[in-house]
Parts: C-alpha cells; structure tokens; sequence
C-alpha cells in the first residue's frame, strides 16, 4: 500500500537540505568530462504547485524554501540550488518547487544519463509529464529497491545512486542501508546518497553503529536538524549519508549547511553534522 504523497511535505526543511547537497554531487560528477548516470529509487512527480491543498495543508514548505528563496546573502555553494529553484518561477514569486528529478535534469549535462523510478502509479504519470522533452531521461513505474539490480553498474561507470525513500514502512532503516550496500556491491566506484529522518537518539546511534559494521566504504554523514533531540512533535531534521563522496565534500559541507541551518531554524534549535562515518 502506497499511501505517502510527497505533495504534502515539498519544500519542507528536509527537500531544502536534501536537494541543496544534491546539487553539490552532481556538480561534482561534472567537474569531468566523462559522461555520468544517475539512478533516483524514488523520483516522486517531480514539479510542486505549492498552492496545492496538500501542500497548503501541511504548510510544511513555509518553514522550508520559503525561509531561503528570497536570500540574497546565500553562500556560494547554494546559488545551484537556489538557482534551479528560481528557475520554476521565472515571474519572481515563490509557487512551484522542483524535485529531484527536475533538479537533475537541469544540472545533467549533454551526454549525462538519468533514471527515475516511481512505484505509485498517479504520481508516475505526473512525473511523466513534469519531465516531458527532457533529454538521456527514462521515467519506470516501478519498485526503486529493486532498480539497483535492473541499472547497476551503468555503463558509464560514473555515476550516482540517490535513494530517497519515503521512510513509510517499519525497519526502513534496515532496508536503506541494504539497498545501498547492493548498490555498492555491483557498482563499487559509484557515489550512493541515502537520505533518512532523524528519529530517537537511540535509534540514530544503531543506525550510525549498522552502516560502520556494514562494511561500505568511505561515508560523509551528513545532517540538519531544526527541533532538538526531545522533539517529537515531527520530524526535527534529517541526514544524508554519502558514500564514496566527491573530493571536498566534507570541507565544503559544514559552511553550507551552518548557513542553511541559520536560516530554517529562526530559534536556533537543532544544528547540523558533517562527519565521517566510515573514513578512508
Ligand atoms: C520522499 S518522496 C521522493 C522525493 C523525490 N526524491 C524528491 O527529492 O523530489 C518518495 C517517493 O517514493 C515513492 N515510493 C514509495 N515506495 C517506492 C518504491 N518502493 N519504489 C519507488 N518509489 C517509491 C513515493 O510514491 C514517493 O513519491
């Protein structure tokens, strides 16, 4: 049963975090000429109208981008992904927000690759139409976990894995990190993002201990959190795991995300990690 829609939450704190260090991945897969590919498991439809009830319900993305959109004091390593914000709203206001997989087209290059998978099938022929024209671009109706077997390794041998689950089913933790290990076993020299929430201390501390033991390799743990560690009224924040990160991630990183966190968290609650899980 499919019931989570990312309608309800785009634009929130975590879309903000998430896709900001997704543009720092796929700028860095293109600072070579070498074509690359990326797999996104979970696409989503890939444009928000944020003047959607759902998203009007939530009002999750008014704590989101619209505490960002209108910055001009943004460091430099944001300017991608305010950039590609901007872009979907040529007329000045904020209205729609991209996903994933609109952010990546954007930053794909000629020759590049893009795979997106989407189970629901409603939320699929959105994105179907959200990326209508776009070039080296394959849209599946099917279940992201197992795409890795299905596009890995690509032929490029460059490339990223995003997985961005929608954390909607119990021990999703579990099946995360195995997804990712999958993916590193049959395309070891690829870059792997996983995105979770940030749940209970205890249970971050398990998840921290899983992936050490998991046997990855290199892996930049990187996280935001807006609510402290009591909090549990909704998610306090997320992270992102990164393995086999770009050259410079880990010094880039805290800049960014010190300044993002200025800016979603007007109370100064939370604060952000960027750390090495796994080092060399
Ligand atoms: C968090 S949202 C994705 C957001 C998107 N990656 C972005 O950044 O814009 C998760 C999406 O995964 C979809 N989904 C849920 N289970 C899935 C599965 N097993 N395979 C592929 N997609 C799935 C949901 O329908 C939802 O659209």
């Amino acid at each position: 049963m499919l019931s989570y829609r990312h309608q309800f939450h785009a634009g929130n704190v975590s879309d903000v975090f998430k896709h900001a260090l997704l543009c720092r991945l796929l700028l860095a897969l293109g600072r070579k000429d070498k074509p690359y590919f990326v797999l996104d498991t979970h696409a989503g439809i890939g444009l928000y109208d944020l003047n959607h009830a759902w998203s009007e319900k939530t009002g999750e993305w008014r704590k989101g981008i619209a505490r960002v959109f209108d910055r001009s004091d943004a460091p430099e390593a944001l300017q991608p992904y305010l950039d590609a914000v901007r872009a979907e709203n040529p007329g000045g206001g904020l209205r729609f927000y991209p996903g994933s997989p609109r952010i990546a087209r954007r930053l794909i290059r000629e020759n590049d690759r893009l795979a997106l998978c989407e189970l629901n099938r409603d939320d699929c022929a959105a994105l179907q139409a959200a990326m209508q024209g776009a070039r080296h671009t394959a849209i599946h109706n099917q279940d992201g976990f197992t795409s890795i077997k299905a596009f890995l390794p690509p032929r490029e041998r460059r490339g990223l894995t995003f997985i961005d689950s929608a954390f909607d089913q119990a021990d999703e933790f579990a099946r995360v990190l195995r997804t990712a290990k999958e993916a590193h076993n049959r395309f070891a020299t690829g870059m792997i993002a996983v995105w979770y929430p940030l749940m209970a201390p205890s249970a971050m501390a398990a998840f921290a201990r899983s992936v050490q033991a998991s046997g990855l390799p290199k892996t930049l743990q990187l996280e935001l959190a807006v609510h402290g560690e009591d909090w549990n009224e909704h998610i306090r924040g997320s992270g992102l795991l990164v393995i086999n990160p770009p050259f410079g991630l880990d010094l880039e990183a805290p800049q960014l995300l010190d300044w993002l966190w200025r800016a979603l968290s007007p109370a100064g609650e939370g604060g952000v990690r960027c750390e090495w899980l796994i080092g060399e």
